[in-house]
């Protein structure tokens, strides 16, 4: 446990009029204080020797198809001879380093594309430096999507960025809507009830119809609205995918405790107090809110789906081989498992959504993204 970090989260504590502070401020400073966040520390993550894997981690067919699926959306955007990949969030650089092989396979000429990163992290983005350093586009870093240049049709790709974000946590308590703050209890935080930090909580409550019976708990991820705002604003033209855990309001409110879970090293538990800084928090990404969200900010719905219905209509069953070798550690055996992994229902392949949203004329039709057409 990092004890700067504690001791920060305890004088913000003891300096606020009730002695308590918003969730969302306590998830904030444990995932994103500059020196001792989760996510700003020099420590491996994603993979075997961190504390969660992604899909870009399961082998490399998940940024393979996903190259495919973004090969086919360029044909829409032939009247600019450039345009932009952008993942923001990219972790170690993995799924950026899986669809840039994937397009260069394709043919997709140095001269046309630039692949850009959006990270906040300077320990990611090292990671990020170091993974694409043979690369066969041109790069760009930047903090923010806002200073990236605009103007140029671009594909925004995000995976597992936005449970990342710190969300405020609700409560009903005696017929009222609180929010769930954090302060001390001897020598630990814990939660306490606390009034409302901003009216866009009982403001979201209404608009999505969320149903709060008495002791229930819910999260408000405030901040996947501000990014889609920034995306509808930098984006000219083009499609927005977004990958992560979740379901629509009602889904989520079939969880009457609410989805915050911590991870560390590939065990999940619930309390968010037990390592401050050392672990990862996330929770589960309304996607219905998203997808009305990406309306208000320009952006229309094209797909929205299973993470395993997606990759089934984007091809990924071609990938699969059939093989006679006995070993199970052969590459084709690997990648025939990683194809299920990555579709089965009951793990990866339910458990992650994959909403297309586009910016731009018309409706484009994308291969196999339509009602009874897969493959
Ligand atoms: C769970 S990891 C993403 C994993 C990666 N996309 C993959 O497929 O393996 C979350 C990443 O998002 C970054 N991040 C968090 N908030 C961000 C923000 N507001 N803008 C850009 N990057 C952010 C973190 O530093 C980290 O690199």
């Amino acid at each position: 446990m990092s004890e700067e970090l504690v001791r920060m989260i305890s004088d913000e504590i003891a300096s606020s009029p009730c002695r308590a502070i918003p969730f969302y401020r306590y998830m904030e400073l444990c995932l994103y204080h500059p020196r001792w966040g989760y996510y700003r520390r020099e420590r491996t993550k994603i993979g075997r020797e961190g504390d969660y894997y992604t899909s870009s981690h399961v082998g490399d067919l998940f940024g393979r198809v996903m190259s495919d699926v973004i090969a086919d959306m360029r044909r829409f955007f032939l009247s600019s001879r450039r345009w932009l990949l952008v993942e923001v969030g990219a972790g170690d650089g993995r799924l950026m380093q899986q669809m840039m092989k994937g397009l260069k396979e394709k043919g997709v000429d140095r001269g046309e594309l630039i692949c850009c990163l959006v990270e906040t992290s300077p320990y990611h983005r090292s990671l990020q430096e170091k993974r694409l350093k043979e690369s066969p586009y041109p790069i760009r870093w930047a903090d923010r999507l806002s200073d990236l240049p605009g103007g140029l049709p671009a594909v925004v790709v995000s995976n597992e960025l936005l449970d990342a974000f710190p969300v405020h946590r609700i409560r009903m308590r005696e017929g009222s809507l609180r929010e769930i703050h954090v302060t001390r209890c001897g020598e630990r935080f814990c939660d306490t009830d606390g009034p409302l930090s901003t009216e866009a909580l009982q403001a979201y409550v209404q608009r999505f119809g969320l149903r709060m019976e008495e002791g229930q708990q819910a999260e408000v991820n405030l901040n996947a609205r501000a990014f889609l705002r920034e995306v509808g604003e930098w984006l000219d033209q083009g499609f927005v995918i977004t990958v992560d855990y979740g379901g629509d309001t009602e889904e989520l409110a079939a969880r009457p405790q609410g989805t915050l879970r911590c991870f560390s090293q590939h065990r999940v538990h619930g309390d968010p107090y037990r390592a401050p800084g050392e672990e990862d928090m996330t929770s589960d990404v309304n996607f219905e809110a998203l997808r009305i969200w990406g309306e208000e900010s320009g952006l229309k719905n094209l797909l929205y789906t299973t993470q395993g219905d997606f990759l089934v209509r984007s091809g990924i069953l071609n990938y699969l081989e059939e093989h006679q070798n006995p070993d199970p550690f052969s590459e084709v055996a690997r990648r025939n498992r990683a194809v299920r992994q990555l579709i089965l229902p009951g793990g990866m392949g339910d458990v992650f959504k994959v909403l297309i949203q586009w910016k731009g004329e018309g409706t484009p039709k994308l291969k196999g993204m339509h009602k009874n057409e897969a493959g």
